[in-house]
């Protein structure tokens, strides 16, 4: 090891040789990141092990130099995970933390491993192969997510609940066909993540501060170890632009929005004034005044953690509009957003896949609502189409029909035929099964439909994609 001078541990007095006063107290806090970028750790020594490999395969550093990095960043690597490390807030950031470390325990080598990087290049490598392996968590997350409404899609394909339009009773719909609508928006999100997780995946080390550098470096070779799909082929854009972070957060957005109209039927269907489902107790609160309540809790909540990483993508496409090429501080404001995405939409999937599974339906109140706002008119109309009416002349008597059924309080399936023939002499007796909710399902045999035969095509479909 030299007994050459840290200048890294001396940062608190001043960067170098050419700064004659040292931060206040006040700036050093407010320009370091360390207290939130140190969870990047990992993808850090991973970037610089990659980097030190490839100095040495080079001939930019010698095989001891690559050793001595090597066994200093074991030892960092055993100190972070026993918490024993000594996060310093006057080293700014996870990178200068470590490299200081490191130059502790190693000397001169750990003074070589800057050598054709910097951190410009360094943290756009950190948050990319740390959002990448994110990325790979959640999308493992949003499959079982989907899998548990799949099942509970397949319990339920004869469930028959209205379906709405404008949140009045339209026609009636399978409960399965309904969650299986989630699961086609999950399933999107789980595209969109992939893509963003392909953009995401190139690196830019070897763009050094913003120009690249002119060391002899091997770049391909550093994508390879780090398991990354490419290069980034411009280094005044590898260095600033954030984009991947900002895609990844519309794509979260996106699926968090998913979440909330879910969370909103949740919460709707759980009121007394439904009473389709209920929730299992551990995802519901009770009140501390009203002894009788018991609140869908979690489904709000994830309704109001979506404005929250809304915002954040808000943030970060503001961060980046007024930035000149190429690097700026600015960028280290991309990560407490990132990060609370991430965790927020996590946390979110995790929850969820557990609480599909909790969900108690009630198929007798749903079918009662689809009995209510005569669901069935439609169908009334098509039957008459079939009788030979065109369709706008059949959709002018079943209104007569509906307005008559209102007027005596009764359903249209309780009508007697004699009165239902008022309203065209075509109708006959076999009206009768074309009213039932059940008739009404089954006759949506079309591919997409709500019919249950068409359900249970789809959740083998599903089934065999997600397995
Ligand atoms: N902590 C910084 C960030 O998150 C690292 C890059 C700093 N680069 C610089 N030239 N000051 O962006």
């Amino acid at each position: 090891m030299s007994s050459s001078s840290n200048q890294l541990d001396k940062k608190s007095q001043a960067w170098s040789a050419l700064f004659s006063e040292p931060m206040s107290e006040l700036v050093q806090r407010y320009t370091a990141s360390v207290d939130f970028d140190r969870r990047l750790w990992k993808a850090d020594i991973a970037g610089s092990l990659a980097h030190a490999e490839m100095l040495a395969a080079q001939g930019v550093i010698a095989a001891g130099d690559l050793a001595d990095i090597r066994r200093g960043m074991a030892q960092i690597t055993a100190e972070i995970e026993a918490g024993s490390f000594e996060w310093k807030l006057a080293l700014e950031d996870v990178h200068l933390n470590i490299e200081a470390r490191l130059t502790q325990l190693v000397g001169d080598a750990g003074k070589r491993l800057h050598t054709g990087r910097s951190r410009n290049d360094q943290v756009a490598t950190d948050v990319r192969l740390w959002l990448r392996d994110e990325i790979d968590g959640l999308s493992t997350l949003l499959a079982e997510l989907q899998r548990a409404l799949v099942e509970l899609a397949d319990k339920n394909a004869e469930v028959i609940l209205p379906g709405f339009t404008h949140l009045q009773v339209a026609q009636p719909v399978s409960f399965g066909h309904h969650l299986l609508a989630y699961v086609e928006m999950f399933a999107r999100d789980a595209e969109r993540l992939a893509d963003v997780r392909r953009r995401t995946n190139h690196l830019p080390l070897g763009s050094a501060a913003l120009a690249g550098t002119s060391y002899p470096l091997d770049r391909e070779r550093v994508a390879k170890t780090l398991g990354m799909e490419g290069v980034c082929q411009n280094s005044l854009d590898a260095v600033s632009d954030r984009d991947f972070a900002i895609e990844f957060t519309a794509a979260a957005s996106l699926c968090m929005i998913h979440v909330s109209r879910f969370s909103e039927e949740l919460v709707l269907w759980m009121s007394q004034n439904f009473g389709f489902i209920d929730l299992a107790d551990r995802f519901c609160t009770g009140s501390s005044i009203m002894p009788q309540k018991k609140n869908p809790d979690v489904p709000e909540l994830a309704r109001g953690k979506t404005g929250r990483v809304v915002g954040h993508l808000m943030g970060l496409l503001t961060l980046m509009k007024g930035q000149p090429l190429a690097y700026n501080k600015d960028n280290q404001e991309d990560k407490e957003p990132l990060f609370d995405t991430v965790d927020t939409l996590r946390d979110t999937l995790r929850i969820f896949a557990e609480l599909v599974g909790g969900i108690v339906v009630k198929p007798e109140a749903m079918e009662r609502a689809a009995r209510r706002g005569y669901a069935t008119a439609t169908d009334l109309a098509d039957y008459l189409v079939k009788k030979g009416l065109p369709f706008r002349d059949a959709h002018e008597a079943v209104a007569h029909a509906v307005k008559v059924a209102i007027q005596q309080g009764v359903d249209l399936a309780e009508l007697p035929l004699a009165t239902l023939q008022t309203f065209h002499p075509a109708i006959g007796a076999d009206v009768a099964e074309v009213l039932t909710l059940r008739g009404s399902l089954d006759a949506r045999k079309v591919l997409g439909g709500t019919a249950p035969q068409q359900v249970r095509a789809q959740v083998a479909r599903h089934r065999a994609r997600l397995a």
